[in-house]
């Protein structure tokens, strides 16, 4: 296994919209990340990755770029964004960015130039088909509801949006797109930042051949998913990529792809093949969506999240890289969701996940809040929520006759809003985060759950993500020992052996909210133990073999 400064990395995601507001406006900006950077320091991460922060409409919150080149007038200047890269850098930290090039907004001069005729030069750029019999080229659904396909009358045809209708799909196959893509790429590397996080990258290759996708039982729409999801020509692409751009500098890149198997996460991330680092996969986030989608909530079960999570340790064991996740910007806050946010457990049931996860092999990602065990929100009304994804999905179910408070339901368990209510700094008036009107209200419970406080607190979910970290400083084993999950079909214990060399580490944790004994298995041989962290008081005595865990319990113990 080759050592790489990534992958001995911790990442921290900051969604810019919700960090942290400098001028009370509502909306938080690069100056208040600024501001925040003691904060990261001390938590201990090693690099930062950006959600976008170039010019956008905010049709859906800078994920639809206008300009790839200059910095959104809400977030602040090109000039903070250099002050910012260079002040983390000054703190001995790192910063990847968001590389969002499966579609720009329609604002972009591109796609303003693109609609005009058959005949513009920035035609190619995008994907325009005829419609058929008066109807749409394709069956296929857009991820933010209604057709993937939009209209434009001075073509008379139509333009491929996988998400919103203002978020047209670039056109890969075109040679000309490409190039630019990959000169706005070396122009960012060459101010020096460190990497990139590409938004949904298994999308970028499409089946030329446009076929209609399958419709569900009950559903309008097919899913077009097979035609564009890890497409013919992505792993060329990336290669390209790769050789065009990313070989020249020593940065770290990780793909968001949903949709993608274990074994073809091996084929992104294998370290002979020149394409990317990292990718984050869906399988584990997918696992209380039911076979209607994300909205249908169904529970989940803690063997199937072991197995994916052992597939995919597996696969990548010999060549490739895990990222390690629960949460991001568009994820329910984990505590929440795989945890339990009740105020008894709150606090042990967030490390219990932290270390769970912290502990598997591969880098871990930390989305803002996380540290702080922030929860879920419940708001009383559709009309205090923000997001596209979120409000598509009201109206059109509201519309096809569904009950609004069922809606709502779904809604305060998936809604990407979770993950967006304005970060928790302090109990004053809007948890510290601004002094004006946040663009998306503060979870009601800031007044008991914010920075200020975990601070304060040397049992803090905060110090104990500071801790993980630190002990991945001083462990290889964290890093680089290869993976074994014990009693795998246990339904509440998760339990694994991480080894390298002569060194075993060994992390057992309760997921229940009930009392667990635990036998370790014959197979783990040890002279001596030694707790590197655990969340509840344990008898230095302990003999491990037999064990009884409190609800939540974790515990990694370092065997010789
Ligand atoms: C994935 C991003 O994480 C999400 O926030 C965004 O809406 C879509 N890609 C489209 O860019």
């Amino acid at each position: 296994m080759n050592r790489a400064w990534w992958k001995e990395s911790v990442v921290y995601q900051i969604y810019p919209r919700s960090f942290n507001d400098s001028n009370d406006d509502g909306v938080g900006d690069i100056p208040g990340i600024i501001e925040k950077l003691g904060y990261l320091k001390k938590l201990g991460i090693d690099v930062i990755w950006l959600s976008p922060v170039y010019d956008s409409p905010n049709d859906d919150n800078g994920y639809d770029i206008r300009d790839y080149q200059s910095i959104m007038d809400e977030f602040g200047t090109m000039e903070d964004m250099e002050r910012l890269l260079d002040e983390v850098h000054r703190h001995g930290m790192k910063l990847i960015m968001d590389l969002v090039v499966n579609h720009t907004s329609d604002e972009h001069k591109w796609f303003v130039e693109a609609k005009q005729s058959e005949e513009n030069p920035y035609r190619d750029y995008y994907i325009w088909r005829p419609g058929k019999d008066g109807r749409e080229p394709t069956n296929w659904e857009a991820a933010f509801s209604g057709s993937a396909w939009e209209y434009n009358e001075a073509t008379d045809d139509y333009y491929l949006h996988l998400f919103s209708k203002k978020q047209p799909d670039l056109n890969w196959e075109n040679p000309k797109l490409r190039t630019e893509v990959y000169d706005m790429m070396k122009w960012w590397l060459d101010r020096g930042i460190d990497g990139f996080r590409m938004d949904v990258i298994n999308f970028i290759s499409k089946d030329q051949n446009y076929p209609d996708g399958e419709v569900d039982a009950g559903k309008r729409y097919g899913n077009g998913a097979p035609y564009f999801m890890n497409g013919p020509k992505i792993h060329e692409y990336l290669k390209e990529m790769h050789e065009q751009v990313l070989s020249g500098y020593d940065v770290m890149t990780v793909g968001e792809m949903p949709g993608v198997t274990p074994e073809q996460g091996a084929l992104y991330t294998g370290e002979d093949r020149d394409e990317l680092n990292m990718v984050f996969n869906f399988d584990h986030v997918d696992l209380d969506s039911g076979l209607g989608g994300k909205w249908d909530v169904k529970p989940w079960s803690l063997v199937e999240l072991k197995d994916i999570f052992t597939r995919w340790q597996h696969q990548l064991e010999e060549s490739g890289w895990n990222s390690l996740y629960w949460n991001n910007h568009d994820q329910p806050r984990i505590v929440s969701r795989f945890g339990n946010d009740s105020e008894e457990y709150r606090v042990v049931s967030a490390k219990m996940l932290a270390a769970t996860l912290h502990l598997l092999k591969g880098t871990p990602y930390i989305y803002q809040g996380e540290e702080l065990g922030m929860t879920n929100v419940k708001f009383p009304s559709i009309e205090d929520y923000r997001d596209i994804e979120t409000l598509n999905m009201y109206k059109e179910k509201v519309e096809q006759g569904a009950d609004p408070d069922e809606l709502m339901e779904a809604i305060y368990v998936k809604s990407r809003d979770n993950a967006r209510t304005p970060m928790q700094w302090n109990g004053s008036d809007n948890a510290g985060f601004t002094n004006g009107d946040p663009w998306l209200a503060v979870n009601p419970n800031y007044s008991s759950i914010h920075a200020k406080q975990a601070l304060e607190d040397t049992d803090s979910v905060f110090y104990f993500y500071q801790k993980l970290i630190e002990l991945r400083k001083n462990h290889d084993i964290i890093v680089y020992g290869d993976y074994q999950l014990l009693l795998g079909d246990h339904p509440k214990i998760y339990a694994y052996l991480r080894t390298l060399g002569d060194e075993k580490l060994l992390v057992v944790s309760n997921f229940a909210e009930e009392n667990i004994d635990v036998e370790l298995p014959q197979e783990v041989e040890y002279e001596t133990v030694n707790l590197l962290i655990n969340n509840y008081y344990v008898h230095p005595e302990e003999d491990i073999n037999s064990i009884t865990l409190q609800p939540y319990e974790t515990r990694a113990y370092l065997l010789k």
